[in-house]
């Protein structure tokens, strides 16, 4: 084989390459995740990194351009803590965790989610603050964090988030007072705005 040939074929070995290279990087954020889990259930089996892209694994959906938009694990018996991997599913929509084991610090980096419509994590045992980067979730309809751990106040920053509808941190150990400016003067009036149990307590710094 010449060397013009020679390399030919490795320009094209590349080029068949390259695409699962660029795509899969959404697979190797999820595969991940599943390495901080502990899945008894098994419910991510099919999770296979080696794979050109995630769009076949379960609780995975992508759109037509091989981009994950939901990620649905609620209810899974899962464990663990997630990571700021998570961050760089740019296209993910509906983030769904609910009603697991899962422990550990909320990643601020899930602010750089900006298409996301719905993120549910309540149910679960997650510790520390709302992170304050949850005020660049323009698109967000939907965050539910009741049922949690989680210290701190309500970032007051999170009333930046004006397609909220509905935003429920009930029966965590919050503390201070509910910002009452933005959407969330409309949630009372709604009774979509949850914080029970949270807020009877005042914040020490
Ligand atoms: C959840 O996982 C635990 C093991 O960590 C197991 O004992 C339990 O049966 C599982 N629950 C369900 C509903 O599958």
């Amino acid at each position: 084989m010449g060397l013009l040939s020679l390399s030919c074929c490795l320009l094209a070995i590349f080029l068949s390459l390259s695409p699962a290279l660029s795509t899969n990087s959404e697979g190797n954020a999820l595969h991940a995740l599943r390495t901080g889990l502990s899945d008894p259930n098994n419910v991510l089996q099919s999770w296979d990194p080696t794979l050109v892209n995630p769009c076949t694994w379960f609780h995975i959906t992508c759109d037509s351009n091989n981009h994950v938009i939901r990620l649905d694990l609620g209810n899974s018996n899962v464990s663990g803590t997630l990571g700021p991997e998570l961050g760089q599913l740019k296209h993910l929509k509906y983030l769904e965790l609910y009603m697991n084991s899962l422990s550990g610090e909320i990643p601020k980096e899930l602010g750089n989610l900006k298409k996301l419509v719905s993120l549910d994590m309540y149910g679960n045992k997650l510790e520390g603050q709302i992170p304050k980067a949850f005020a660049k979730l323009k698109s967000l309809r939907f965050l539910r964090l009741n049922n949690n751990k989680l210290t701190g106040p309500i970032p007051r920053e999170l009333t930046a988030l004006s397609d909220l509808k509905v935003f429920d941190v009930s029966n965590n150990d919050l503390c201070g007072t509910i910002p009452v400016d933005g959407p969330f003067a409309n949630f009372q009036m709604e009774r979509s705005l949850r914080t029970t149990g949270s807020m009877d307590r005042s914040c020490k710094d």
